[in-house]
């Protein structure tokens, strides 16, 4: 197979991008560096059998290697750019970090890249970036040490280091704050969102946005010092003073409160640390950063938000299909239908959307047309992915679609005669699919003419949020629907899990133990506001009750029921007051009502003052739900660990700095959430017992040295 550099090089770089001179002065495993008449020096980074550039040791290395040979010939300016098509820079290698444990081997290794980087920033001759893409994390900070950016329009810039538990560690912290207003970097650093050109030319973090045909001539003119530039803001000045920065700083760490407590996710308050005290002294500031960030690295957050990074690699690597889906049809415009087909339109794909109410149609597409306002960046945009939802009131759009999705009321019987209306009509490759939350799928294939084609894409609520969608296979299912569907996944940008059809699969098996305990507590005198605060102090984003009245309490009951009919798991009994609430219709937070009231944002009213919850509390509701997971591993519902924990943090928020229940259990020890579990049986009846699967995670070796 060729390597990505000489491929990558040729082919692309005559047509598509400017990379200076032809000529190749030498041709390093990664960098290429070449020198035309101006005198003008460019170094590509064409990283070796990679897609994505990514910096690792090694390329970090080399770049070193190259400086110096830079420097010994004489050139007028240098330039640094990507050979790869994608982007940029995509950030450090996260491999390199993965198992790290020692702070300070880290910490010496860093010392040496900011070296290199720092040599980089120091040399005596104008130095300029050219972005193109994605342009994030290490990436950036190489960019930063360079003395000027031009982007390309289809630049995006910036820190997503936070989302693994870290700051940036490459000199990040004082490049930036000291190059724009440092509010503004403060919080591109703090929230690890991207920075699309046109702003971060506002903000001065690069100095020209241009197309590709102006790069040569811009980098001329930078390199000759004509490029104008906008740096430095009054705000720099005054954030130079410590009582600004303390102001600002207790700003920035009531707002991180609100998204991440402190003592799961400590990096955005070791950033404003950093800055509070050092704000203003790029050398301190430097030190500070260095050992901050090694401490991090090695700590259980980062390394657990790197296993949930290699989760999400994993799960969209099995979406790397193609599906030959192009259109749509979704039957049943209510919460899942109209916003699974809102989401499909954004996404690229035609869509036709039919319910038995045309009002509901008519509300679902006015939904999405929100959605889009908000979420879409172009009007253009805007107006093709509306012009993609077709309400569909004949129901003509099945016999065009290449997917059927059917996402009507949780019924066996209805769905099932839905199906008898469709089926017929469909084109003969078409797949049908069904978003059913528990009922299993050799239940709704009884009739169908083509169970080879029946498959569930069991979607997440909220749709656009929920990365998530449970590719759901039984024994009748081909290998090519399987396939197809997981294809599609990955072309609406969703993650899919593979899972065996079964009542509840895995997500809302796992889920209802959790639920239907906190419905016990509740019976027991607990205020509810107590029960979510022993979930979300163990990072949990909500707790059991506020998540079940976004689930809907009528679906809820729906999942609960058939489970209990359908399963022996030690289920608890449903309450009366449950069903009672959705007889009445106080359904949740759709219905402004539920387990909590809500107010006009969707925001529940609690009661204050609620007493914290007691030792026990998480564990009674937490270890039912690993059990039932480990049930599920057991039963082969799912296939490995690493699914199962992707599949619980991406369908349901799952904490993710705990790496996953799977991978919780095993920091914890199976054998001390089998003793656990015992006492609580003891305590609290048979519900408890421990699945004899934890056997295979070690708890009778663990238990037997006892
Ligand atoms: P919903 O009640 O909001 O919507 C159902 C829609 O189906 C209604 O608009 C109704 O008019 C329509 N409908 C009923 N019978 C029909 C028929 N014969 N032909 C065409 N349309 C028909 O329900 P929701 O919450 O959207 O649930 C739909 C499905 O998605 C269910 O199977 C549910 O279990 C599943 N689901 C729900 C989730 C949730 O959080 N709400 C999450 C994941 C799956």
């Amino acid at each position: 197979m060729p390597t990505g550099k000489t491929s990558v090089w040729e082919t692309l770089a005559p047509r598509n991008r400017e990379f200076g001179p032809g000529t190749v002065l030498k041709a390093f495993t990664h960098w290429r560096l070449s020198k035309g008449p101006d005198e003008i020096a460019w170094l590509a980074l064409d990283r070796a059998n990679e897609s994505a550039n990514t910096l690792s040791e090694a390329v970090i290395a080399e770049l070193d290697t190259a400086l110096a040979e830079v420097e010994g010939m004489g050139a007028k300016g240098l330039v640094i750019r990507s050979a790869k098509k994608g982007g940029f820079i995509a950030g450090a290698d996260i491999r390199d970090f993965k198992g790290a444990t020692e702070g300070r081997d880290v910490e010496k290794r860093m010392r040496w890249a900011h070296g290199l980087i720092d040599r980089l920033a120091a040399l005596a001759i104008p130095t300029v970036a050219v972005i193109h893409g994605y342009c994030l994390g290490g990436g950036l900070e190489i960019a930063l040490a360079c003395k000027y950016r031009i982007a390309l329009s289809d630049a995006k810039l910036g820190f997503p280091e936070i989302r693994l538990g870290l700051h940036p560690g490459l000199g990040g912290t004082f490049r930036l704050t000291a190059l724009i207003d440092p509010v503004e970097a403060m919080t591109i650093m703090l929230t690890g969102k991207t920075v699309h050109a046109k702003k971060a030319k506002a903000l001065g973090l690069v100095d020209e946005v241009i197309e590709e045909r102006h790069v040569e001539n811009a980098v001329r003119a930078a390199v000759a010092g004509e490029m104008r530039t906008d740096r430095g803001s009054w705000k720099s000045g005054l954030l130079g003073l410590a009582p600004a920065r303390q102001l600002a700083a207790r700003q920035f760490r009531a707002e991180a409160e609100k998204r991440a407590p402190r003592q799961h996710y400590p990096a955005p308050y070791r950033l404003i640390d950093l800055w509070e005290e050092h704000g203003g002294d790029a050398k301190a500031m430097q030190t500070a950063e260095i050992t901050s960030f090694s401490e991090l690295l090695v700590s259980e957050t980062a390394q657990n938000l790197m296993r949930v990074f290699f989760l999400r690699e994993k799960l969209k690597d099995s979406a790397k299909r193609e599906s030959g889906i192009r259109h749509v049809h979704v039957i049943g415009a209510g919460t899942m239908g109209g916003d699974i087909a809102a989401w499909c339109a954004a996404r690229g794909l035609r869509v036709t959307l039919a319910d038995l109410d045309h009002e509901i149609i008519a509300k679902a597409i006015g939904r999405a047309a929100e959605f889009y306002d908000k979420k879409l960046h172009s009007s253009i945009e805007r107006r093709d992915a509306l012009d993609r939802l077709i309400p569909d009131f004949e129901g003509a759009g099945v016999a065009k679609a290449d997917l059927v999705i059917e996402a009507v009321v949780e019924k066996a019987d209805v769905k099932r005669k839905v199906f008898d209306g469709i089926a017929p009509k469909m084109k003969e490759d078409a797949i049908l699919a069904t978003n059913t939350s528990s009922i299993p799928l050799e239940v709704l294939r009884e009739g169908l003419a083509f169970p080879d084609r029946l498959v569930g894409l069991h979607f997440f609520n909220p749709v656009a949020k929920m990365e998530l969608v449970e590719v759901v296979a039984h024994d009748q299912a081909s290998q090519a629907t399987l396939d197809r569907v997981h294809g599609f996944c990955g072309a609406i940008d969703r993650l899919p899990a593979a899972v065996k059809s079964a009542p509840g699969f895995l997500v809302n098996r796992a889920l209802t133990p959790y639920l239907t305990e906190a419905f016990v507590m509740i019976d027991e005198g607990t205020p509810k506001e107590t029960i979510d605060r022993a979930a979300e102090d163990f990072g949990m984003p909500m707790g059991p009750i506020e998540l079940a009245d976004r689930v809907g309490l009528d679906i809820g009951l729906d999942v609960v029921r058939m489970l209990k009919n359908n399963l022996d798991d030690p289920i608890p009994e449903i309450p009366a007051w449950l069903e009672k609430k959705v007889e009445t219709g106080e359904t949740g937070r759709k219905a402004g009502k539920g387990l909590y009231a809500y107010d006009d944002k969707g925001k529940p009213k609690r009661a204050s003052g609620a007493s914290p919850p007691g030792p026990e509390m998480t564990d009674r509701l937490l270890l039912p739900m690993l059990n039932a997971c480990v049930r599920c591993l057991r039963e082969g519902i799912v296939e490995d660990e690493e699914t199962l924990d992707g599949a619980m943090i991406f369908a349901t928020g799952f904490a993710p700095f705990r790496g996953g229940p799977m991978h919780y259990a095993r920091s914890r020890g199976a054998a001390d959430i089998v003793e656990t579990l015992k006492r609580l049986e003891e305590r609290h009846g048979s519900r408890f017992a421990p699945d004899k699967g934890w056997e295979a995670l070690g708890w009778e070796a663990l238990s037997g040295q006892t």
